[in-house]
């Protein structure tokens, strides 16, 4: 069974970035295989990847409810929706990206949520490692892709409301009734030392803080991925330390 990170942060903390350098880590140090996957409609962690989208899941979904009558007759839904996301992963360099995008139409998706669950849940035992690029709703754990994570990682910004929003988070994924077993935070971008009562009645263990990374800036202005950072980047680094603390902890 797959170990599943999901990411978690309002939008602009950072989660797309991290989740991105935690993939490329894991195939770094050879930790066993990764799927990415991409459940938020704002960002593109396949660019982050460095590699370009064929199709969103979606997209697939809009297709589906708009003609039901497109599954094959000999193959049922969800052997269909299983083939279509087979077909919408997109393959890297040691690790797989899925896309999940948001359907458009007004359609009913109960059901294909339902059986993409299921889907996703097959798919998940397929990899040593799944990351999940999550919207700040959370709406594709609680819908579409797994109510399970190993890990969740919370990242904010190096504010009070972004720590208040990190809580307010963390709660929602229990609201939501997604299982976790441990709940890290990250502060991304910060100068600062973190005074412990400042995070105490998060609940969240406080993995690390990364600072504001020029290298970073410059890539994501050149819209380059971070497969380009050198080696030796600071953030890079940094992640190599959290990332052990992320797996290993049991
Ligand atoms: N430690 C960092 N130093 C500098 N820039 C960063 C850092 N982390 C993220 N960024 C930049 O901040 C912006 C938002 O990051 P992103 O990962 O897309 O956030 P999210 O996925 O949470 O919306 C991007 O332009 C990214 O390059
Ligand atoms: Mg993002």
């Amino acid at each position: 069974m797959g170990q599943v990170i999901a990411m978690a942060g309002k939008g602009g903390t950072g989660k797309t970035t991290i989740a991105a350098l935690l993939v490329r880590i894991i195939k770094e140090k050879k930790l066993g295989s990764v799927l990415a996957v991409d459940a938020d409609p704002n960002s593109n962690l396949a660019e982050a990847l460095g590699l370009e989208v064929k199709e969103s899941i979606g997209s697939m979904l809009d297709d589906l409810s708009a003609n039901p009558q497109s599954v094959p007759v000999n193959m049922g839904k969800d052997a269909f929706i299983e083939y279509r996301v087979q077909t919408a992963i997109v393959e890297g360099d040691n690790f797989d990206v899925l896309t999940m995008g948001r359907p458009e139409g007004p359609g009913c998706y109960c059901y294909v949520n339902n059986a993409l669950r299921n889907v996703m849940g097959k798919l998940i035992k397929d990899y040593d490692f799944v990351v999940i690029d999550n919207e700040a709703g959370l709406e594709h754990l609680s819908r579409r892709t797994t109510r399970q994570a190993d890990k969740l990682v919370v990242v904010s910004d190096a504010t009070v409301v972004g720590l208040k929003a990190a809580r307010r988070i963390a709660a929602l994924t229990r609201e939501l009734g997604i299982k976790t077993k441990q709940e890290f935070l990250i502060v991304n971008r910060c100068a600062a030392l973190i005074a412990k009562d400042k995070i105490k009645d998060l609940k969240l263990d406080l993995l690390g803080v990364l600072s504001n990374d020029p290298e970073i800036e410059a890539l994501s202005l050149n819209g380059n991925s971070l497969f380009e950072l050198k080696n030796n980047n600071i953030t890079l680094s940094a992640l190599r330390k959290l990332g052990d603390r992320i797996w290993h902890c049991n």
